[in-house]
């Protein structure tokens, strides 16, 4: 019988959970692994030694029975509505079962007065987390994922142009992790506890990038020239409507229009990059050309050809057709806790304080 502590991951046919699951087991550490089906990706964990748990991470008698005999925990909120809801039915269930450390995935954006209701939930998250002394949490919050460009990479593939409302596009706005990098980060921590208790990591790629660097990138990646065009939020909100594999819900739409804003207001540049994933993850965090290559690689499907194109400019066509998205509206709609008088990131003095130039041991690597 393995000696090491188990680890329960969470939202593990996920984005981070996948690969933090997967790392895991690459250090023979023991792993439950929660998904709500069994599909290709529970094969894969399963093939790489996971026990799998099937259930809704949702509802906490499972998220109980889920956290039996495990003494360590990934806590990752899925990228949908009811984010809160989630983080206090793990939190519960965590401290009921004596969880000795959680390694919580949270935002750089976290703050509390933040337009964002999944933002100011995050934040709350963090504080309910973090207040029973006995239970260690390290606190992983990285920016904008390299993993949100891809979405559009079929429209770069085929007709050479990468669009998202990312404003200018000579300005270096951000420097993007991949799914994999944060999760080296969330591994490292726990896999040592004793090291990363209490400490908070923000996982970035290896450089700031412009919106048409990211181009420059995509297009070197996939062989052909991409240009970078800068649409309207009205037209990525119709985008992400309109187009497969989008499995956005209306909640998560009008937040993705929030966090436009923040990218485009430079939020996720401010004292980027960091070297955590170097210094924490243990190996120097992948560029995004490289995140593309690897795509590429995977996916026969970004070869150009004729068919390819067609169907391209047919789903630019479908966008343009569908009728607009009134994000107000639909906020209306689900009668969303509102704030009278928000403030962005960069506007909060405290999560300015939080943000402020790094202590010499995590000064960003080069910070432009
Ligand atoms: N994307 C970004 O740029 C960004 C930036 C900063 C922070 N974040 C944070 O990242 C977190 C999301 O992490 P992620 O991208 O790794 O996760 P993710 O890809 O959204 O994965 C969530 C997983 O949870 C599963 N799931 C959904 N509902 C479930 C249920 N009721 N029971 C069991 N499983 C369920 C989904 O299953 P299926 O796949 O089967 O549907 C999915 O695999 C969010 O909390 C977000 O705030 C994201």
């Amino acid at each position: 019988m393995s000696e090491k502590p188990k680890t329960l991951v969470t939202s593990a046919s996920g984005k981070t959970g996948l690969h933090t699951a997967l790392q895991l087991r690459e250090r023979e550490f023991p792993v439950r692994a929660f998904v709500r089906r069994r599909d290709h990706r529970s094969e894969m964990l399963e093939r790489a030694g996971a026990e799998v748990f099937v259930g809704d991470q949702y509802a906490l008698s499972d998220m109980r029975a889920a956290m039996q005999g495990v003494q360590r925990a990934y806590q990752c909120a899925p990228t949908a509505p009811n984010g809160l809801h989630f983080n206090a039915v793990f939190t519960a269930a965590a401290y009921e079962a004596g969880i000795e450390h959680v390694v919580t995935l949270s935002q750089w954006l976290s703050s509390a007065h933040h337009p964002s209701l999944f933002t100011r939930e995050v934040y709350l998250s963090d504080i309910l987390i973090g207040m029973r002394r006995e239970m260690s949490v390290t606190t992983v919050n990285p920016g904008w994922f390299a993993d949100n460009y891809l979405m559009v990479l079929d429209m770069a593939a085929h007709l050479g142009v990468f669009t998202m409302p990312l404003g200018a596009g000579d300005v270096k706005k951000n420097a993007a992790p991949s799914n994999e990098d944060i999760a080296r980060v969330v591994t490292a921590a726990l896999i040592d506890p004793a090291t990363h208790a209490g400490q908070i990591y923000r996982p970035t790629g290896p450089e700031l990038l412009s919106p048409n660097e990211i181009a420059d990138a995509m297009g070197r990646a996939l062989g052909r020239r991409v240009r970078y065009l800068n649409i309207s939020e009205r037209m990525m909100v119709k985008a992400l409507k309109a187009l497969p594999p989008s499995n956005y819900s209306v909640a998560a739409v009008t937040q993705l229009a929030l966090y436009a804003e923040e990218y485009r207001r430079c939020t996720f540049a401010v004292n980027a990059p960091t070297d955590h994933v170097a210094r924490i993850g243990g190996c120097p965090p992948q560029s995004f050309e490289d995140i593309v290559r690897g795509t590429r690689a995977a996916r026969p499907d970004l070869a150009r050809s004729a068919g390819r194109s067609l169907r391209a400019m047919a789903g630019f066509a479908k966008i343009l057709a569908t009728p607009h998205f009134d994000l107000r509206r639909a906020e209306n709609a689900r009668d969303y806790v509102r704030l009278s008088d928000p403030t962005f990131s960069q506007d909060d003095p405290r999560w300015s304080s939080t943000h402020a130039p790094a202590l010499p041991d995590i000064a960003p690597v080069h910070a432009a």
